[in-house]
């Protein structure tokens, strides 16, 4: 592919994106509305270490009013991974997930088929959309949503994969409890790295028992990019790490990385959070030749070792809570 355009390419998961499609010597226009979702200066630093490469340009836009079609000229594939993630802030900020994931897809979607109904259309979907489904997970079981970010995405997801019937090329990808290094700071991860490195209790939701398939970023994005390739169009695919661990495994490993006891306590469950998730990759193995490469050990360290670093300085002196909470 010659041009692309990754819509929310300043976050977490985005910004990984555009580095593997930089490296492949791809030409990107990103779009992102630095939404007040997180820390805007994050996302900016993203962007902004991005934009020092020729072939990255950035449109700053709110997907659910821009005009899109104007960027569209020469583009081959639109990954839309724009959108209001996590599921706990889903119960308050409704109207912002509906926004953001809702109406920004309705709208995406809409673009392309007035401009260009030959692009190809790659869209962020969620293991979210399955709830308490039994486990595995499987496309074509059963989906229940327990959260309004869960629901935002079937509904996002069901507009992508219904485009299918009016000619567009898609593919709607459930991505599984995704980490590494740059993840959001809502995250569990990310969350219980910068406790334990600023020996602060870490506060988990729940007996910590509950379990999830985790999946390293460059796992995802690779995946993302093989799904511009397929042929096949109208098919959510699951993308899962293939580890599945509970979070009382990962705060061992996370101890571990550090290389000494971490103070835990266990509160109540948080409502919208389910109790095991799992991918069923068969889908995933067939139309994307997709195997996640990354074992759990290896994506702590490498998340862990990034956060170290990020963190470091500020650790070093006591400033450590004032300047990160
Ligand atoms: N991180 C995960 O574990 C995970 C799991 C399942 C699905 N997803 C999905 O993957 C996608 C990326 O997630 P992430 O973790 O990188 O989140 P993120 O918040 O870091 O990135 C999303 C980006 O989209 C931008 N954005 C949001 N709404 C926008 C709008 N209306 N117009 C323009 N830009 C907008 C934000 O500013 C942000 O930079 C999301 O669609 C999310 O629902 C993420």
């Amino acid at each position: 592919m010659k041009r692309v355009l990754v819509t929310g390419a300043a976050g977490f998961i985005g910004s990984h994106l555009c580095d593997l499609v930089l490296e492949r010597g791809t030409e990107i226009v990103a779009v992102d509305g630095f939404t007040d979702s997180y820390d805007q200066q994050e996302k900016r630093d993203r962007a902004r270490r991005l934009s020092e490469n020729s072939r990255f340009s950035l449109v700053e836009g709110d997907l659910a009013n821009l005009e899109l079609d104007q960027y569209l000229d020469g583009v081959e594939a639109v990954f839309h991974l724009a959108g209001r993630a996590g599921v706990r802030s889903s119960f308050s900020d409704f109207d912002k997930y509906q926004s953001d994931n809702v109406i920004a897809t309705r709208r995406v979607i809409d673009s392309i088929k007035r401009h260009d109904p030959s692009i190809r259309l790659v869209a962020a979907s969620s293991s979210s959309v399955y709830g308490n489904a039994p486990i595995p997970f499987v496309e074509d079981g059963e989906v229940d949503p327990v959260s309004p970010y869960g629901w935002s995405k079937l509904e996002a997801e069901r507009m992508v994969l219904d485009a299918s019937n009016d000619g567009l090329s898609t593919v709607a990808l459930r991505y599984f409890t995704v980490y590494g290094p740059r993840q959001r700071p809502d995250m569990g991860f990310r969350k219980f790295i910068k406790a334990a490195l600023s020996n602060e209790t870490i506060e988990i939701y729940g007996d910590g028992n509950q379990s999830r398939d985790f999946t390293y970023v460059r796992d995802i994005v690779e995946a993302t990019l093989a799904a511009a390739e397929a042929k096949e169009s109208g098919l959510a695919i699951n993308v899962g790490g293939g580890s599945i661990v509970t979070i009382r495994r990962v705060l061992e490993l996370i101890s571990h990385q550090l290389g000494r006891d971490i103070d835990v306590s266990f509160g109540p469950f948080a409502k919208g959070d389910v109790m095991h998730t799992g991918a069923d990759l068969s889908l995933a193995r067939r139309v994307l030749n997709y195997n996640p490469k990354y074992t759990i050990e290896e994506g702590i360290g490498l998340e862990f070792s990034y956060f170290k670093e990020l963190y470091g300085d500020v650790f070093a002196d006591n400033r450590a809570v004032e300047v990160l909470s």
